[in-house]
């Protein structure tokens, strides 16, 4: 049975005063930033009109063996259009890569919660490798405020600095380090003079590997600094109905597809 289309599902979840369930996307564009990293632009408009930074959406592979839905950040929106950067790390992103401009990929979201973004403050986004992609979109989103609110970010890549231009014009401060420098906390190390000159005082908005934002809650608390994480967890359903995607916390088990992803440093128990 054919899906039907995203204004369809749209028109119809609008009707019934409910959001969409999944549905089939346009997919805009597809490229490769770098060697095993690629950039997907997919149109929903419903993605596009209600998604915030660090939501997620479930892409579902077509491959019929593949049954569960593999999660993205957003990296950006313009108009319509969704911008996704993922790696391939395995069969499904490997089969998202094949898709070309006037395909369609079946899509579920914005799900999950977002960065708490409600202060006038200087943004410092903290990424590494993938965890970068959904900060792009937060210094997309806070660049459009005229609250004397500022964004810096602190993007640590494996190899090649992928997401630099692309984060330059939304930021008032890029900064980046590749391995064979350093870590990230080597480098907010080295701004740290400047985050204390800055106008604005410092919350950290912070995805990556686990390690890399233990590190970095560390650093922050060290600073009395605020800090969010988004947390990467393999997932099952992305909505709260299975429990592949269970953490614990001094709070008990959390989901992080619909308690998160997005967690203070005193909900992870990261101040140490
Ligand atoms: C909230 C959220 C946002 C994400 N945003 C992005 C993004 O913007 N860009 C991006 O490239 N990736 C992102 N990911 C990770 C992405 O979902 C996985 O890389 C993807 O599901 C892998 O699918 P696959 O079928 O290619 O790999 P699989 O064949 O399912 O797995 C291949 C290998 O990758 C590991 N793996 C798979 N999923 C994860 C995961 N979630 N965390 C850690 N290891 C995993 C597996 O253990 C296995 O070793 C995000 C994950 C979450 C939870
Ligand atoms: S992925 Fe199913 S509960 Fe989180």
């Amino acid at each position: 049975m054919p899906t039907a289309s995203t204004e369809t599902v749209e028109r119809q979840a609008a009707e019934a005063g409910r959001k969409p369930g999944r549905r089939t996307d346009r997919v805009i564009a597809a490229s490769m930033l770098s060697p095993g990293i690629y950039e997907m632009v997919i149109r929903d408009p419903y993605v596009a009109a209600t998604v915030r930074p660090a939501q997620f959406v479930n892409l579902y592979p077509s491959d019929a063996t593949m049954a569960l839905p593999r999660p993205f950040g957003v990296a950006k929106v313009e108009g319509d259009d969704v911008t996704l950067i993922y790696q391939i790390v395995g069969a499904g992103t490997r089969e998202f890569a094949k898709l070309q401009a006037g395909g369609t990929v079946d899509v579920l979201g914005p799900l999950g919660k977002p960065f708490d973004t409600g202060k006038t403050a200087n943004y410092v986004l903290v990424g590494g490798g993938l965890g970068v992609p959904p900060l792009l979109y937060a210094a997309q989103t806070l660049s459009k405020r005229d609250d004397g609110t500022l964004v810096t970010s602190v993007f640590g890549y494996r190899d090649v600095r992928f997401a630099d231009e692309l984060v330059a014009p939304f930021a008032d401060t890029t900064h980046s380090i590749i391995n064979a420098e350093g870590n990230v906390v080597d480098l907010l190390n080295d701004i740290e003079d400047e985050l204390d000159g800055a106008d604005q005082k410092p919350i950290i908005l912070s995805c990556g590997p686990t390690p890399m934002m233990k590190a970095v809650a560390a650093w922050a608390s060290k600073r009395n600094i605020e800090a969010q994480f988004s947390l990467e967890a393999r997932m099952g359903c992305g909505y709260g109905a299975c429990v592949a995607c269970v953490v614990d916390t001094p709070q008990g088990r959390l989901k992080v597809c619909k308690d998160g992803p997005v967690f203070t440093t005193e909900q992870l128990g990261w101040e140490a």
